[in-house]
């Protein structure tokens, strides 16, 4: 099979070194890069990575390299068709994804500076949180075009609601399709009319309530994790999406998932970064994708939209 391409993966902690290992045994890239500002953990990663592929099967090389916040290291990244951003503070129990604002802008913003200075051909997957004002920034500070630079949320919450769908109705995970836009956050929309189970509408098969129930859960997905852990927050999930969208990118694939993207006129909303479904390919976004709402869900993700450009408009600053 013929590997191609670098993808790199700001941040060695469980949410980056998960989606590094991810991202190597898919053995579709020549190189995987990982980095952090930790002394020797990206190296270390990347060593026992490497170890595992006569075991794993597979090809890919990853490289591990320490950087400073200067942008020393950064060489390593140069000609990365990928750059994940996982770099920043996750939750601590109690907080919300919003209380991380502060901080993980700045290291954020330093990132994307050095991602732009050693990688300028790159698509740039942001995956810190608050996602959405994080996704923001990171465009700003490399001054990407937008359809460049996209954040990893709708598959991570879409892939929630998928499961706490099937486990509800004891059903093969494959048989379920779910749907959520807007936020990675308060502002979450997950669509139930474009849930089925088995091509049938979900609706047939639980009461409004029993919905509104699964809806709640998975908006609330990430700190029932961060709760459970009580130091971090997932990555094994998050990790399984931000790695789907990257190899979406490398394979040109023009697969249509859940990210946050820039949005430009669709659904009546512009000049925002929020959750819609979108082809995924060589130049980042291809194309955002409409689909038909419901009234009640076309609201939710107008609300969502001001919600995030409130905070969006500010992070330029941050
Ligand atoms: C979550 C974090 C990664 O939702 O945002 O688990």
């Amino acid at each position: 099979m013929a590997r191609k391409g670098k993808v790199t993966v700001v941040g060695s902690g469980f949410y980056g070194s998960t989606t590094a290992l991810r991202l190597a045994e898919y053995d579709i890239f020549e190189t995987v890069v990982l980095t952090d500002i930790v002394e020797g953990k990206p190296e270390g990663i990347a060593l026992d990575i490497n170890q595992s592929r006569s075991i794993e099967g597979f090809e890919t090389k990853v490289i591990g390299q320490s950087t400073t916040a200067e942008g020393a290291g950064y060489e390593a990244i140069a000609g990365s068709d990928v750059v994940v951003i996982t770099a920043g503070l996750p939750r601590k129990p109690g907080m919300s994804r919003m209380d991380l604002i502060g901080v993980n802008a700045g290291i954020v913003r330093g990132v994307a500076e050095n991602v732009a200075k050693h990688a300028p051909g790159a698509v740039v997957i942001v995956v810190s949180n608050p996602l959405d004002e994080m996704t923001a920034l990171a465009q700003i500070a490399t001054k990407f075009p937008h359809n460049r630079v996209m954040g990893q949320a709708g598959m991570l919450d879409t892939a929630r609601f998928t499961h706490f769908v099937a486990e509800k109705l004891n059903v093969p995970i494959s048989s379920v399709a779910t749907l959520t836009l807007g936020s990675h956050g308060e502002t979450m929309v997950p669509v139930p009319s474009r849930c089925t189970v088995s091509g049938k509408p979900l609706k047939d098969l639980l009461s409004q309530e029993e919905i509104a129930g699964l809806v709640d859960r998975t908006r609330n997905g990430g700190a029932e994790i961060v709760a459970l852990l009580k130091t971090g927050s997932a990555y094994y999930a998050p990790s399984a999406a931000a790695a789907r969208m990257a190899k979406a990118v490398i394979e040109d694939s023009g697969a249509v998932m859940p990210v946050c993207a820039w949005v430009e006129g669709q659904y009546g909303i512009s000049g925002v970064y929020l959750g819609v479904e979108a082809a995924i390919g060589r130049e980042g976004v291809k194309k955002v994708v409409e689909t038909e709402l419901e009234q009640g869900e076309r609201d939710a993700l107008l609300v969502a939209a001001e919600a995030v450009r409130a905070k969006q408009n500010d992070v330029k600053d941050l």
